[in-house]
């Protein structure tokens, strides 16, 4: 199976967009000086928004700069690391919280030194109830002792309670927004809602922004 070559952090060559999630690690970077940071949530208000690819990105350059790293597909309604990473799903997020297997077992090698993959696996028929189970609790608090930074990715807020049951056992929430796409209604609705259910939300990322895409500077570059 095949990288998304949308995981544009592995090129060497440095891009506008790599560029970009070497500036979000930073700005991350500054939030663990202030506070233990070791779970980050990533959600949107609504779907489609590139929490998936923002997360594995993420990651990427997280573990290129050495932290040990790792990215879990919390999202069991439509999971996309594996597809992102170019891995199977047999075993994942869900054989660890329903089949009792270690976590050990079903992590899979990422494509940098450091990085480190669990996809979701196969999918249940109660999404909600298995990532809010004791069993998934436990499985996220173990995670802070394994790795410095793991990046959970999550479907978006609104309509589910998925995002909000993760959030409140996590360090923080980076929150994307979708640009393109006039969700400032619903963006505020989604952050009351994480905030109301003890979520810290840590920072937002604008994806997809028009002014990016060809930018004279940057496409010298890139
Ligand atoms: N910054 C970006 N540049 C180009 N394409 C992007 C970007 N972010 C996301 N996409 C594309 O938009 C689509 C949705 O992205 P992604 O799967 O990351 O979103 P999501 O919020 O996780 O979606 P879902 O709600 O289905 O989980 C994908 O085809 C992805 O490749
Ligand atoms: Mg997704």
């Amino acid at each position: 199976m095949k990288l998304d070559p949308k995981l544009v952090s592995l090129s060497a060559r440095s891009t506008v967009w790599s560029e970009a999630y070497r500036g979000l690690r930073t700005s991350i970077e500054y939030v663990q000086i202030l506070r233990n940071l070791h779970t980050v949530l990533v959600t949107s208000a609504v779907r489609e928004s590139g929490k998936s690819l923002t997360a594995a990105n993420l990651a990427v350059v997280m573990a290129q700069a050495g932290n040990r790293t790792l990215v879990v597909d919390a999202d069991l309604r439509r999971p996309a690391q594996h597809k992102i990473f170019g891995l199977p799903n047999l075993q994942g997020y869900t054989t660890v919280i329903t089949k009792g297997l270690s976590l050990t077992s079903c992590l899979q090698a990422g494509p940098v030194e450091h990085l480190s993959v669990l996809t979701s696996g196969p999918l249940p028929r109660n999404p909600a109830d298995l990532l809010g189970s004791e069993a998934s609790m436990y499985v996220l608090g173990t995670l802070k002792d394994q790795f410095d930074m793991t990046l959970i990715d999550a479907p978006p807020v609104l309509g589910l309670a998925d995002a909000l049951t993760l959030g409140g056992h996590t360090d923080g929430v980076l929150y994307i927004i979708k640009s393109r796409f006039n969700s400032r209604r619903l963006d505020l609705k989604a952050l009351q809602q994480l905030r109301q259910t003890g979520s810290q939300v840590i920072g937002a990322v604008l994806n997809q922004a028009k002014d990016f895409d060809h930018h004279p500077y940057y496409d010298r570059n890139g």
